[in-house]
């Protein structure tokens, strides 16, 4: 029977405890609220996905290179970043549950709502009419559907003008007049919106010497920026070109929820591409493709991704759009695309009195380069991974098995050998495989239990290939090949092991499909 959300989104996440992926940070004190750590499989997993976006951002695109900047940066960045200043979320809280929303979260949550009536309507509607249906025609014409559908733009609409007027009675007032109630008090009783700086402080230094004020960084963007003119020089770069950084960026995230989807310390992925002015509307369209591209090589079904474009750009922004995952919980933000003009470079140059241009040998003058976006949150990607990949299995002899289809590459394990018995010469055996692998491929050696339970065991961490030693490969050394997804079983030659893994787990496959 098939899970409802909610029962998916909790089986993800007890899936993840049980089996090393993800813990509850300092859970022996009980946790500490929206963060969390990665553990034994967990960190396998994540250091994957790090590996195949930093291959496809800084290996296979000749105009991009890497970056590690620190965490700890100079505080005048943050008010040259608009972070100091503009870098707050709208809160409301219920006076009757004393909890505390994000305005703008209730509201697309509200919004979106409308649009999954609208397309339950089309459904019904589809089963009705058969193959003659028209979906977009109905969409258009039904007045339930299309009344759902305006009224889900209308109050994202009205949203977006009160954001810009900065105008938070008027948000509160589309909370009202939509009779948007509390989930926990089932009460429209709310107080008045409120904006929250998102930034953790922390100080540098002792008092006595006079500590100085810093920030915990909230996005790693920032210390690609004010490296810019250092990677151009040393690099020998010409525009355009790209620099890559992965690392830890923090927010106090007032309305931390949804396991790893929102978090307080969390890491993103992030790229700036530095274009000539003018040109950035090709270069902001060639990454959105790009990237989605990059989602599309996992080999997951496209309908689970959608790109949003934003109607509510960001002051610095000329063209936004982000790539929407359908989490059990809904379709939500995993990774944004951002033309953001020469917005932060100037303003950099404005408050370090630092010039931040390149010489353009064409024109023979010197500009400031515009910068397109990509920035992926790590840990949505994570999630959005474990999400589609763990299936509950019925066997054909009724039994049960849950299996995390992760893209092969990405699993934590690539295989797991696993000698039948614990003698014989077996084990000798399958050390000398494991030896063979191993420095290459995250391999386990597994001796423990019976078979049919390591190969559980395996498919619950997604393990690809298993490959068992017994008798016969003490004599003509063959070993069984077990896949973790057809469950079939082939013999092979151990010669031929090498070859069989590395096409089909090597993370060369995913980067050849991109
Ligand atoms: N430099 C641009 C920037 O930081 P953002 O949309 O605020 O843009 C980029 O963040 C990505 O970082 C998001 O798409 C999301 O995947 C991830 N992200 C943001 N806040 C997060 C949080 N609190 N927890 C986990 N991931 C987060």
């Amino acid at each position: 029977m098939a899970l409802s959300p909610e029962e998916s989104f909790k089986r993800v996440i007890s899936h993840a405890k049980e089996y090393g992926f993800v813990f509850q940070s300092s859970e022996i004190y009980d946790g500490l609220s929206a963060v969390y750590d990665y553990g034994q499989n967990g960190v396998l997993l994540k250091n994957n996905i790090k590996s195949f976006w930093w291959k496809s951002m800084v290996q296979l695109n000749e105009n991009v290179v890497g970056l590690d900047s620190a965490i700890f940066m100079h505080p005048t960045v943050w008010k040259a970043s608009g972070h100091v200043d503009a870098f707050n979320d709208p809160l409301i809280d219920n006076k009757d549950s004393k909890k505390r929303y994000r305005a703008d979260v209730l509201l697309e949550d509200h919004a979106e709502k409308l649009r999954q009536k609208a397309n339950k309507e089309v459904e019904k509607a589809a089963q009705r009419f058969g193959d003659s249906f028209d979906a977009d025609l109905f969409r258009s014409t039904n007045p339930r559907v299309a009344g759902y559908l305006a009224k889900a733009d209308e109050i994202m609409a009205r949203f977006v003008a009160a954001m810009e007027e900065e105008d938070l009675e008027a948000v509160r007032q589309i909370i009202l007049d939509e009779n948007i109630t509390c989930p926990v008090s089932g009460s429209a009783n709310w107080t008045e919106v409120r904006q929250f700086n998102l930034m953790f402080a922390t100080k540098m230094g002792s008092v006595a010497e006079g500590a100085s004020d810093l920030y915990l960084r909230p996005e790693t963007a920032q210390g690609i920026f004010v490296n810019f003119l250092n990677v151009f020089k040393t690099g020998r770069m010409k525009v355009p070109f790209g620099i890559a950084q992965i690392g830890k960026a923090f927010r106090n995230e007032i309305v931390a929820r949804q396991f790893i989807f929102r978090m307080r310390e969390f890491e993103q992925m992030e790229m700036q591409f530095f274009v000539k002015p003018g040109t950035e509307m090709e270069w902001y369209a060639h990454w959105k493709e790009a990237r989605m591209r990059w989602h599309m090589a996992l080999g997951f079904d496209a309908r689970h991704y959608r790109f949003h474009d934003h109607d509510k750009l960001a002051h610095y922004a000329n063209a936004a759009a982000d790539i929407e995952f359908q989490f059990p919980f809904g379709f939500k933000e995993i990774e944004g695309i951002h033309s953001r003009t020469d917005f932060d470079l100037r303003r950099h140059e404005e408050f370090s009195g630092k010039k931040q241009q390149v010489f353009d040998p064409e024109t023979q003058e010197n500009y400031t380069p515009y910068v397109v976006e990509t920035s992926i949150g790590l840990d949505r990607m994570f999630l959005s991974l474990l999400s589609l990949s763990i299936e509950e299995e019925t066997l054909e002899d009724g039994s049960q098995r849950t299996v995390l289809r992760l893209p092969h590459a990405l699993a934590p394990t690539q295989a797991a050998i696993l000698p039948l018995m614990k003698k014989d010469g077996l084990p000798e055996f399958a050390r000398s495989l494991h030896t063979d692998l191993k420095f290459d491929f995250q391999v386990a050696y597994d001796e423990k239990d019976a078979i049919g339970k390591r190969y559980r065991r395996h498919d619950a961490i997604g393990t690809p290939l298993c490959i068992t030693v017994d008798h016969q490969s003490l004599e003509d050394g063959t070993v069984t090949l077990r896949d973790r997804d057809t469950m079939e079983q082939k013999r092979v030659h151990r010669d031929e092991v090498f070859d069989i893994v590395r096409t089909t787990a090597s993370l060369e496959v995913l980067l050849k499909k991109i």
